[in-house]
């Protein structure tokens, strides 16, 4: 008999370019900034990393083979969306969030204001309390595409455990 182990792990990663007349959106938060992220859905890339581990935990790929990029379907959509359909597929393999643990690169807008606010978003939406959902933030000190204010990434670590059957 083929069996499941009780824990699994996930990770996420991803980048988006900031342009001039987007809107900033961050874990599902909207942060005031003069630049936004580019990308085909509303580019929260925080949420984007979070959809990415869940998906890795339960063996499922990434969002671009779920949601791909030229699907127009997808266009402006609230990454919220993206991340309800991941959760649903991270339940229907019977498998429920132990924790997530995140990271934004972002030389600016400063994001610990709204880390809070990010946190309960999250943790809500994904039907967990909040204290199992941490966001932290670093600068790359001025250096590279995220010093430059070309982009912010953010990164996702996540603990799944097995669902116990009633
Ligand atoms: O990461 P490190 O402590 O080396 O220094 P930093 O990148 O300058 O970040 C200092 C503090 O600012 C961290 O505790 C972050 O939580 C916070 N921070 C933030 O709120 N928003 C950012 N975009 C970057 C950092
Ligand atoms: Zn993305």
């Amino acid at each position: 008999m083929k069996t499941e182990p009780g824990i699994k792990i996930g990770s996420g990663y991803d980048v988006h370019r900031l342009v001039k007349g987007r809107k900033l959106i961050l874990g599902g938060v909207d942060i005031d900034f003069e630049m936004g992220l580019e990308g085909h859905s509303d580019a929260d890339v925080l949420i984007h990393a979070i959809c990415d581990a869940l998906l890795g935990a339960v063996g499922l790929g990434d969002i671009g083979e779920h949601f791909p990029d030229t699907d127009p379907r997808y266009k402006g959509i609230s990454s919220m969306v993206l991340l309800d359909h991941c959760r649903l597929l991270m339940e229907q393999h019977h498998y429920r969030i132990g924790n997530i643990d995140c990271i934004v690169f972002a030389q600016a807008p400063k994001i610990s204001p709204y880390k809070m606010q990010m946190q309960k978003t999250i943790a809500s939406r994904l039907g967990i309390d909040p204290d199992r959902v941490n966001i932290k933030a670093t600068t790359t000190e001025g250096l590279g595409f995220i010093g430059n204010l070309e982009g912010i990434a953010a990164q996702c670590s996540l603990l799944a455990y097995a669902a116990v059957e009633q």
